[in-house]
């Protein structure tokens, strides 16, 4: 597949997931591009897509923390999958309370990037982040506010059903569909099938993109969670 045609690909998914996520009566057969719709009561501001930026390649981490932080009040939250844990270290230097649940325990980056200042930051080799050695379970996100899934392998259907049990918000980034409970149906995106399957679980998602290569649309529901007052993307 060339470029362009991976890209009008991606932005298909992303359109048809837009259109799954809206409220019946918000969805206008695909016009619709920047109205505000509601979330659980509260209005937020339709999704900026990013995408057409050039890609900043490894950079999901900081292009993760940075939506999160510019549109959710810091929370505590789970990352899961979480493999090196830059992504809990980034928030909690932020004030949000994180812990890594991964089966796989790793040390944190010795480095990375600051996005805003182009500078690259080096990262004490003492410091770690709290890690919950352990295949995720929903029984240990009983008290959380919101579930991170950045590529979590085998982890988003069990994600949005925590999140469904416990009132939690959701973030999640499904890459592959292998050790999912199910698997979409013939001529149906995973994304999509992962989408119909919150929604009915009773979330109210909203799929938005961030500029980094790779599986970089993700689902969102707010849950419990509480909106940046200025908040910029959501
Ligand atoms: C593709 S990596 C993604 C790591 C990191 N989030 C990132 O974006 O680089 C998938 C991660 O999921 C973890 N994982 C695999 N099975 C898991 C499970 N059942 N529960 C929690 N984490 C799991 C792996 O150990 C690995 O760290």
């Amino acid at each position: 597949m060339t470029h362009k045609q991976a890209r009008l690909r991606a932005d298909r998914l992303f359109q048809s997931l837009e259109r799954l996520s809206l409220p019946a009566d918000l969805d206008d057969g695909g016009e619709n591009t920047e109205s505000l719709v509601s979330i659980k009561g509260q209005a937020v501001e339709r999704v900026t897509d990013s995408s057409r930026l050039p890609r900043m390649k490894k950079f999901r981490f900081q292009l993760l923390h940075r939506w999160l932080t510019q549109n959710f009040e810091p929370c505590q939250a789970a990352d899961i999958g979480g493999g090196k844990g830059l992504l809990s270290y980034l928030l909690i230097n932020c004030g949000w309370a994180m812990t890594v649940i991964d089966p796989v325990t790793q040390a944190l980056p010795d480095k990375y990037k600051d996005l805003e200042t182009g500078t690259r930051v080096k990262i004490d080799p003492q410091r770690t982040v709290p890690h919950l050695q352990a295949e995720f379970e929903a029984k240990q996100v009983t008290h959380y506010d919101l579930l991170i899934g950045l590529h979590a392998h085998g982890c988003n259907a069990r994600i949005i059903d925590a999140a469904a049990t416990y009132g939690c918000g959701f973030v999640i980034f499904p890459c592959c569909v292998i050790d999912e409970p199910f698997y979409p149906p013939l001529g149906v995106h995973w994304l999509e099938s992962l989408a119909d399957y919150a929604i009915r679980q009773g979330h109210s998602i909203r799929p938005f993109r961030l500029n980094f290569k790779g599986q970089n649309i993700g689902l969102y529901s707010m849950g419990k969670c509480k909106v940046r007052k200025d908040a910029a993307a959501i």
